[in-house]
């Protein structure tokens, strides 16, 4: 290795879950797994200056704001990761980071955070050694995240992608792979998520607590197998198009996550009473129109609309017009939406 003063740049973008992680074991071993949606409209933009030989040391800044709690989170992870990446410790840090989204939109970033730092510093480390490993370093680099905030090692590839030991080819518990192509039929490959914005700023329970909680609730055994059986009928939907069946089991996954959240101990709720009419909407939308418009939930309150790009994105953009965005002719509870 050859340390030396160096600044790399990298973008990396966000994901959404269909089969959702929710419950961890040591270095975060996910308890099932999960597949995602790769977000390409929005970003997070990093650039890590890297000043070799000044004493181990990391200073973050947040769309120009320095943030220290955020550099003290990433001089934990930096200590954790350092028997894979020797140097580490070796120099100090300082990283500007902006997302390509309103900061205060309220949509969790860490994925995409991570994502680009892991990026960042396999960037750092092929300079430092002298290698250009390109499919090795993205696998690592997707190890690399995935210590840094589980889901994050799925923002690695785009489209459909897998993490955690399953029917999938090569999937592993300790990075993410891309789901295999010819096995995707071709209305999955081209869809849309648009967030629908009900509630701005921190969340109640953060997901490392909610992770936590899954340890004592008397349903995760039974929800973690439901988790690993859902990638057969996954696997012949992604196969054979069935968008009706695609509809039920990723609604069903989003609501399973919450009501875990429900039945922990102490429960807790991060759905708000806008989230709920948001989804019946989308429940009436649906029977009325026939169009597969549905829904998926992260962490949080906000929803996130998917559905095909296929020519709806009109009819779809009136009806959240019309029924959900708050405006002076309506009591909607959507405060803005953005395609993700
Ligand atoms: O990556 P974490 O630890 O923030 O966990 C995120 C978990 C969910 O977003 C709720 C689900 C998922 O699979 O992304």
């Amino acid at each position: 290795f050859t340390i030396q003063n160096q600044t790399v740049s990298e973008s990396c973008p966000s994901n959404i879950a269909l089969i959702k992680y929710w419950g961890k074991y040591d270095n975060q071993i996910p308890a099932n797994p999960s597949i995602s949606y790769t977000l390409n409209h929005c970003k997070t933009n990093t650039t890590v200056e890297f000043l070799a030989n000044e004493p181990f040391s990391v200073q973050t800044f947040l769309a120009g704001n320095e943030e220290t709690q955020f550099a003290a989170k990433i001089e934990k992870y930096f200590s954790n990761i350092e028997q894979y990446l020797p140097w580490i410790l070796k120099g100090k840090y300082v990283i500007r980071t902006e997302n390509t989204f309103p900061h205060s939109s309220g949509i969790a970033s860490s994925a995409s955070g991570f994502g680009a730092i892991a990026k960042c510093l396999m960037q750092l480390d092929g300079i430092f050694s002298g290698k250009t490993l390109e499919e090795e370093s993205l696998r690592k680099a997707s190890f690399l995240a995935r210590l840094g905030s589980g889901s994050a090692c799925r923002s690695l590839y785009n489209g459909l992608v897998v993490w955690g030991e399953c029917q999938v080819k090569e999937s592993s518990d300790l990075f993410a792979v891309q789901y295999p192509d010819e096995e995707i039929h071709e209305i999955f490959k081209d869809f849309n998520d648009w967030v629908l914005l009900i509630h701005e700023g921190q969340k109640s329970v953060s997901s490392t607590v909610g992770h936590g909680l899954m340890n004592t609730n008397p349903y995760a055994d039974r929800r973690f197998q439901e988790a690993r059986e859902n990638f057969g009928p996954m696997k012949e939907i992604l196969a054979n198009g069935d968008i009706q069946q695609f509809i039920k089991l990723v609604e069903h996954e989003a609501l399973t996550l919450h009501a875990m959240m429900m039945m922990s101990d102490p429960a807790f709720i991060l759905m708000k009473t806008g989230t709920l009419e948001v989804i019946n909407k989308i429940w009436e939308f649906r029977k009325e129109n026939g169009l597969p418009l549905f829904f998926t939930l992260d962490a949080g309150a906000n929803v996130h609309l998917l559905f095909p790009n296929n020519g709806s994105e009109e009819t779809i953009k009136s009806f959240i017009e019309a029924e959900l965005l708050q405006h002076t002719q309506n009591n909607g509870v959507v405060k803005d939406f953005m395609k993700f």
